[in-house]
């Protein structure tokens, strides 16, 4: 029997208009340009500005962009994920709002939350509905909002958050390429570290959780610093030994974008060449779900078919993962 594989085979991509640079940031928090790019490598970040948008118009735009570049038909697409930690509004799933706006009038659809690690999870979760030979059309989005979540008054989380989206389209394979294998993990413990507070069920709107501003994300930056460097590491070196590659094996790393620091200790315990690493972290920031399919976008014209990616991220939670995927177009 033919193995079925599940490989990406187009992308597109948005980020808003507007830019927010480290020097606008010093006029709104006690921080400045050298401390931002030296502990972060973060430049500026993209912010959606228009009222009354939110996630599902990021995500509709980088699919209007994949639809563009593919002359792809909406009606074909059969399942629609959106990956996302910033969801339009609560219990009204995003993603049938998405699916909608975009003529994928045939397909179901779903959002799928698990942080920073929500788009590998989607990866993984694409690839098992692809690969039971039942689907050949699926939508994943990641997309997100973080200024919606951010307190434009908190040096620890303002610096480092923006807003954007990637759109994927995984289809059948059947020359072996797409997605090899994955470890993924959760740790519940470690949730107290990085979250946003109230607005969920076990903490209900109320005035004095609007006063007390626990609608926004804080986080405690040193610790989830040291879990990010360990687990991501620790999973990148797992794909790796499991599947007998070497770092020659290995043509790109494809980090979440977190912190520079974060991407370059992943690099080094995988003894690889930093010139081997995607990065875009200086023009968007942590665009949480949004981080993979970015680079994806920024690095297609680089990308040839056959050539073996090593997807890791790293999230609130704690969620973590590596995924091995080989790239099926050039
Ligand atoms: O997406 C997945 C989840 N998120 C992450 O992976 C983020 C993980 N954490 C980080 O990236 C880093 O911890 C941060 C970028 C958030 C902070 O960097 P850090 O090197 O861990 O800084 P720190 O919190 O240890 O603070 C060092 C110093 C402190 O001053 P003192 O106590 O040494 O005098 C802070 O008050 O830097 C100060 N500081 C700042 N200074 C200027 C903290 N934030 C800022 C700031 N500007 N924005």
């Amino acid at each position: 029997m033919i193995k079925i594989t599940a490989a990406i085979t187009a992308v597109g991509k948005y980020v808003p208009e507007h830019v927010l640079t480290n020097k606008m940031l010093e006029s709104m928090v006690e921080t400045n340009d050298e401390w931002i790019v030296s502990r972060t490598g973060i430049k500026e970040r993209r912010i959606l500005k228009e009222p009354g948008k939110g996630t599902s118009f990021l995500a509709i735009k980088a699919t209007e962009d994949l639809i563009a570049k593919t002359k792809l038909d909406p009606k074909e697409i059969e399942l629609v994920i959106v990956a996302t930690a910033t969801p339009d509004m609560q219990a009204a799933s995003t993603a049938a709002f998405v699916a909608s706006q975009i003529g994928a009038t045939e397909a179901f659809s779903f959002d799928l939350d698990s942080a920073c690690s929500s788009f590998l999870y989607g990866m993984s979760t694409a690839a098992r509905y692809i690969e039971s030979g039942k689907y050949k059309k699926v939508l994943l989005i990641g997309a997100d909002m973080c200024s919606s979540m951010i307190d434009y008054t908190d040096r620890a989380t303002c610096i480092i958050f923006g807003d954007g989206a990637g759109a994927v389209l995984f289809e059948p394979n059947t020359d072996g390429l797409g997605l090899q294998d994955e470890y993924l993990r959760t740790d519940g413990t470690g949730r107290e570290f990085l979250k946003v507070a109230a607005g969920g069920s076990i903490n209900r709107p109320s005035i004095e959780t609007v006063n007390n501003r626990q609608h926004f994300i804080r986080q405690e930056g040193r610790v989830v610093f040291k879990f990010a460097v360990s687990n991501m590491a620790d999973a990148s070196e797992k794909i790796l030994e499991r599947n007998n590659l070497s770092k020659e094996d290995v043509t790109w790393l494809a980090p979440h974008q977190a912190n520079k620091r974060i991407i370059e200790a992943t690099a080094s315990r995988m003894d690889l060449e930093m010139n081997k690493v995607m990065m875009n972290i200086h023009k968007y920031g942590n665009t949480t779900s949004a981080t993979l399919p970015l680079l994806l976008n920024d690095y297609e014209s680089q990308l040839k078919k056959g050539d073996t990616i090593i997807f890791a991220a790293f999230g609130g939670g704690f969620s973590w993962g590596a995924i091995y995927f080989k790239w099926a177009y050039n």
